[in-house]
């Protein structure tokens, strides 16, 4: 039906003969000419009816917004006066001899042009329309692009694309699953894969060597700027690699696509261990543009008055660490340290103590600060050296649970790295490694910090005796501050993996009730083996400078985890429902009836 791109014209076309096909952008009238701007997925060039062509020059006069038209024309070059160079084919214009109007369109629901003025929910219960939007096909467009380079790479590297089930056992990440009803096996469920994670090793234990795949996978967790319910992965799995050579090839990859696709250098990722990320960032995904950095003081408040920082330094899991923002005195008003305090506060922090430092070389007089006068000089001049603070810096503290101080601040460094705009570059790529293999709970009880199939660094009796202070073999890929992808060197001996099934909580009945299948085939010749996984979604929201990963996905879901276009997750008949033998709770019951009457 067309011989080319609206978008794709320029001025090695003129005189030329096109055909296009495309939506009407705009329509004006010209005394007596009439100009369509005509949009594909390639861009718009303007299609000129003057009146000489009557019959189309009155077709074209009907011509409304979104309709789709059939267009040929010349290509002509447009007069110096009317070049356009803000547009890619402002130089010239298609002269139209023939027109056929192939849909006809009602108003849409909002211009494409202004969609930032429409709610979010509007444009995604209209998403086909949403997608229109140059912006949207630009990253759907570019995402196509990073994953045929994704193949490529990994073709070229050796690995292949298996595709592994949707409908299977849980398979933990640490979410909650979906969950299928199976209609031939009354009362039980399949879930959904919350990542590959076992079938890819199982691969590895059928000799495959190198898998990929570009996989969906689905988790039923809060969601927010950077996370979906059911996302993309980039999934890897090698054998007889160690994390050298994982992180090598992974490495490689990123640093190809950036090379490639934004004439990026990222450069040589730099290594950070997970004890150094969480004291100096108070995060596992430190945002490395920023140079602010964390300092603690537990070590000086221990003898202080002030409660608040003595109780959580004297408390072994207690943290008190403070953060300096230089010239922070006159950058930050009354009024923005008090939304700190409450942005702190999301992350359970119960306050935010300051210290104005107006003069270093005056510890009696030269502070000002609500908590200075629970402070005696000694630690004042302590806290000051240790910080090297500067006529006119800001020191923020935290004095909490470990847990909670890292997370208030490190998130604090973050929002005062973008309001302050203090960022020193624009791409800080890095691997955090020797993650601890546990995270305790407050009951004592043993989580597996990445999952349970991460291999430790030491042996099973080590392990056992020390499980709280054993590290793994799990490495993150960190950009900007944003986890983009995870990954480590699994365990690959039975006896190790019931260890760390053990510390874990989990029965000799219940490992061999869920993880039977895994058990087994490390019996049987299971090779080294480790992987990673990338979260394509996040990767291209970065590539793109999206702010969320629901603009580089087609057709997303809400933040409360619904599609408001298709309205699903909907309600089902009772047949159906009979046929999965499920019976809904009375109140559903009632309400399913009410609306079938
Ligand atoms: P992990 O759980 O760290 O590891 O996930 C890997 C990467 O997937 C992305 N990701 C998400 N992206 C969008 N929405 C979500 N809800 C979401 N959850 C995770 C992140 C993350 O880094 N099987 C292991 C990998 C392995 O060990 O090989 C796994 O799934 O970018
Ligand atoms: P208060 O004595 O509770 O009025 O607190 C005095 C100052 O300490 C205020 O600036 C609070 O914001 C701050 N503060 C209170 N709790 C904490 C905490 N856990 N960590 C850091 N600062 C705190």
């Amino acid at each position: 039906m067309r011989s080319d791109y609206c978008g794709a014209l320029n001025a090695s076309y003129i005189d030329r003969e096109v055909t296009l096909c495309g939506w009407v952008d705009r329509r004006r009238d010209h005394g007596g000419v009439i100009f369509i701007d005509l949009r594909d997925r390639a861009g718009i060039v303007q299609v000129v009816f003057d009146p000489d062509a009557q019959d189309k020059f009155e077709l074209a006069d009907k011509v409304r917004g979104e309709y789709v038209l059939q267009v040929t024309g010349k290509v002509r070059a447009r007069d110096a006066a009317t070049v356009n160079p803000n547009m890619a084919t402002g130089e010239i214009e298609v002269y139209g001899t023939d027109l056929e109007i192939l849909n006809e369109a009602e108003t849409i629901p909002f211009p494409l042009s202004e969609h930032s003025s429409v709610g979010e929910d509007v444009r995604l219960k209209y998403r086909y329309i949403d997608l229109r939007r140059a912006e949207m096909q630009k990253s759907l467009q570019f995402r196509s692009k990073v994953t045929i380079a994704i193949r490529n790479y990994l073709d070229e590297n050796g690995f292949l694309d298996i595709e592994t089930p949707i409908l299977t056992r849980a398979t933990p990440e640490g979410a909650r699953d979906y969950l299928v009803p199976s209609r031939t096996h009354e009362n039980k469920f399949f879930a959904l894969p919350q990542s590959p994670q076992l079938f890819k090793q199982l691969l590895m234990v059928s000799g495959f060597d190198r898998y990929y795949q570009i996989a969906k996978c689905f988790r039923d967790e809060d969601l927010r700027a950077d996370r979906q319910p059911e996302f993309t992965q980039i999934d890897i799995e090698t054998s007889f690699m160690d994390e050298e050579g994982i992180m090598g090839i992974t490495e490689g990859m990123v640093k190809q696509l950036f090379n490639n696709l934004l004439e990026v250098d990222l450069g040589e990722f730099p290594r950070m261990d997970y004890a150094t990320a969480m004291a100096k960032y108070g995060s596992d995904k430190p945002d490395l543009r920023i140079p602010l950095e964390l300092v603690d003081v537990k070590d000086l408040m221990d003898e202080v008055e002030f409660k608040v920082f003595s109780g959580p330094a004297k408390d072994p899991k207690g943290r008190v660490t403070a953060l300096k923002v230089p010239g922070g005195n006159d950058k930050l008003t009354r009024k923005q340290i008090d939304d700190y305090t409450k942005f702190v506060g999301i992350y359970g922090a119960k306050g935010l103590a300051y210290i104005k430092v107006n003069d270093v070389s005056d510890v009696e007089e030269g502070l000002q600060s609500p908590i200075v006068k629970f402070l005696p000089n000694n630690v004042r001049q302590a806290i000051l050296e240790r910080l090297d603070a500067q006529n006119g810096d800001l020191i923020f503290f935290g004095a909490d649970k470990a847990s909670v101080v890292s997370e208030a601040l490190g998130a604090l460094r973050c929002k005062l790295g973008e309001d302050l705009n203090l960022y020193t570059r624009e791409w800080a790529p890095l691997w955090v490694v020797d993650f601890p293999m546990f995270e305790e709970g407050d009951d004592g009880s043993m989580q597996a910090l990445h999952h349970p199939f991460t291999a430790p660094s030491c042996s099973p009796a080590e392990l056992k005796s020390n499980p709280a202070t054993a590290l793994s073999r799990a490495y993150d890929m960190v950009l900007n501050g944003t986890e983009l992808g995870g990954g480590s060197v699994r365990i690959h001996d039975q006896t190790m993996q019931q260890t760390v099934f053990e510390i874990l909580g989990i029965s000799s009945e219940e490992q061999r009730e869920k993880f039977g299948f895994l058990l087994d085939a490390l019996k049987y010749g299971a090779p080294p083996h480790g992987g990673l996984a990338f979260g394509l979604d996040r990767l291209i929201m970065l590539m793109t400078g999206a702010s969320s990963i629901r603009d580089v996905i087609a057709f997303p879901k809400t933040q409360s985890a619904a599609c408001v276009m298709t309205d699903a997750p909907g309600a089902v008949d009772a047949a159906q429902l009979r046929e999965l033998h499920i019976r809904l709770r009375q109140k559903e019951q009632k309400e399913l009836k009410e609306k079938s009457e």
